[in-house]
């Protein structure tokens, strides 16, 4: 099975995913968590270049970036796993794309970015995929509390609000597109109870 977690940054959706990651290892569930871009030497090297806020790239350049880090990352270690009968948890996956270079940054048509990024990922579509949702003003006060405390911003994080606005739209309209795979989740709650909605979801996933 294939579970991805989507949303803006700050959402919460890492947190969420770890927290679905312990809960399903303590299950005695082989897992392989996963956080895009990255997970294999040459999506990692990808990464640096990407959220690197001195590197200069054109959009179109930006997507084709994500979705080479991606196409390793499926072939290299998602998909042996996902046959071996695994569970995969992606912390971001293809919609990331469709969300920030298209709804973003509005590098292409969307269906075609869509059809694009079904042939990145070879077919590997996730049974389930969480939208974690929270405003952009929430996910920037979080992210502002991060900065202070840990990292500074990445290159897509200095994107600022109104990129935001568009990504968290085009996530809207994913989600709506496709309601068997998505579930909205209202990641405004407490950490803990939107584990705990996540979790009933997925236990009910595992249970059918
Ligand atoms: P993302 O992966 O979506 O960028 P993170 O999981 O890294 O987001 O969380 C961003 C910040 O918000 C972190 O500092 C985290 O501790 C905090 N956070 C995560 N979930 C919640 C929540 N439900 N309520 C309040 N703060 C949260
Ligand atoms: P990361 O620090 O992993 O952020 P987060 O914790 O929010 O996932 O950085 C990944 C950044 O790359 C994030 O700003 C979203 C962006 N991104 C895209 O723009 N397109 C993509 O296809 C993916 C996977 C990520």
């Amino acid at each position: 099975m294939i579970i991805s977690f989507e949303g803006i940054d700050g959402s919460g959706k890492s947190t969420q995913a770890k927290h679905l990651m312990s809960r399903l290892s303590g299950e005695a569930h082989e897992v392989l968590y996963v956080r895009e871009p990255g997970g294999t030497q040459i999506s990692e090297s990808i990464r640096e270049l990407l959220l690197n806020p001195e590197v200069k790239m054109h959009p179109f350049t930006e997507m084709l970036l994500f979705s080479a880090a991606r196409a390793e990352l499926v072939r290299e270690k998602i998909r042996p796993f996902h046959e071996r009968g695994g569970i995969v948890i992606c912390d971001r996956f293809f919609d990331s794309t469709v969300a920030y270079q298209g709804g973003g940054r509005k590098v292409a048509d969307a269906d075609w970015l869509d059809a694009f990024q079904r042939e990145v990922v070879d077919g590997l579509i996730p049974e389930r995929t969480y939208l974690v949702r929270v405003s952009v003003e929430e996910a920037t006060e979080r992210l502002a509390h991060r900065f202070k405390s840990q990292k500074a911003a990445d290159r897509l994080e200095m994107a600022g609000a109104a990129f935001f606005h568009r990504v968290s739209k085009e996530y809207d309209r994913l989600a709506e597109r496709d309601p068997e795979r998505f579930r909205i989740i209202d990641g405004s709650a407490s950490e803990a109870e939107v584990a705990e909605e996540i979790w009933e979801d997925v236990s009910q996933i595992l249970s059918s």
